[in-house]
């Protein structure tokens, strides 16, 4: 079994639907995270060959090491679409029992497994058994605030094999509300023997992870919101880790990261999908400065790849400086 590869690079780049894409990894490799991942993609398609789920998992070498994160309730499914996933030369194989959708818990998958702790330890085992790269798997802290489960199930997936449990500090009744609870990663950590606990929710800065790695002795951290439009966050979560200050980024700093996702975009999507992403990512880029809504409107309003590179590049971001 091959081992972990972030051990020494303790920081984590979330799988992010919709948004994880490969423009976005691309964006992500620059900064060097010790791991980043793809968006989840569903078992059913993947043994299906669909094309669309293969193309979510779209890569090239800047990206390792990288992980995809499969989402599905099924043992027998699970063993053949971790074989689909190492095959394809992912270096970390992950299980998704956090998903809170609706569509996605109603047939017992993503947070919906966390109802069915026994089954998570079946399709970790499956999957361990199928594959010789490193098999994680990430959770919410339960289903709701009465059925914490965090160190149940880090016990469970160690006994499976898995080598690493991520931990989201929130439940699945709290969507994305309220603070992430970090008691519940550290009640993972004490529960472990062997396993590694991942630390995720809330790290939007170098600070909050540090903090988080001295409050739960987590052995890394992973970063999902914080990563929208700071695809910098890695450096800045090391050099807070090695003692030094975060580099501080200007606003012109936003602005050129922007400018360089929206090339990475237009290499990657037909100029509609560019239109459309641009609305979501415009907005991540420029999320601290005053006047984020004018400019969403106004890139929701462009007709052409072309209007959006102008207003990206000619955009009065002097007034923007808070
Ligand atoms: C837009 C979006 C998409 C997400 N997609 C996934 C996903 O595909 N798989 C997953 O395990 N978690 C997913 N998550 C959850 C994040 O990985 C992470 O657990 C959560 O946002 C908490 O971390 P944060 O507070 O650092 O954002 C998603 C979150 C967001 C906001």
């Amino acid at each position: 079994m091959k081992p972990l590869p972030f051990l020494d690079r303790p920081v984590i780049y979330a799988p992010l639907a919709g948004v994880s894409d490969y423009p976005y990894r691309q964006m992500s490799a620059r900064y060097r995270p010790g791991l980043m991942y793809c968006e989840m993609v569903k078992m059913d398609p993947l043994v299906r060959y669909e094309r669309n789920t293969f193309h979510m998992l779209d890569y090239e070498a800047s990206m390792h090491p990288i992980g995809a994160q499969l989402c599905g309730s099924k043992p027998r499914l699970a063993k053949q679409a971790a074989r689909i996933i190492e095959d394809l030369g992912f270096d970390v194989l992950d299980l998704n029992c956090g998903c809170p959708v609706d569509k996605v818990t109603k047939d017992g998958s993503g947070s919906g497994m966390l109802k069915t702790p026994e089954l998570i330890g079946e399709i970790l085992s499956e999957m361990v058994a199928a594959v010789d790269i490193p098999v994680t798997v990430k959770i919410r802290s339960g289903w709701d605030d009465n059925t914490i489960v965090t160190p149940h199930i880090t016990r469970i997936a160690e006994q499976a094999g898995a080598q690493a449990i991520a931990i989201h500090g929130r439940t699945r009744q709290q969507g994305y509300k309220g603070d992430a609870d970090w008691g519940t990663i550290k009640a993972a950590k004490e529960a472990a023997t062997s396993i590694k606990v991942i630390g995720n929710g809330d790290i939007f800065d170098g600070y909050a992870a540090k903090r988080m790695i001295e409050e739960t002795g987590c052995d890394a951290v992973l970063a999902a919101r914080g990563t929208m439009g700071q695809p910098w966050i890695a450096e800045d979560i090391f050099s807070v880790f090695a003692g030094n200050e975060p580099k501080q980024r200007t606003i012109e700093d936003s602005r050129k990261a922007l400018y360089e996702h929206f090339q990475l975009l237009r290499q990657y999507h037909t100029p509609r999908q560019i239109l459309v992403d641009m609305r979501r990512i415009g907005c991540y880029y420029l999320k601290k400065s005053p006047h984020t809504r004018e400019f969403r409107s106004l890139i929701a309003k462009a007709g052409s790849v072309q209007e959006i590179e102008d207003l990206i590049l000619n955009f009065a971001l002097e007034e923007m400086c808070v």
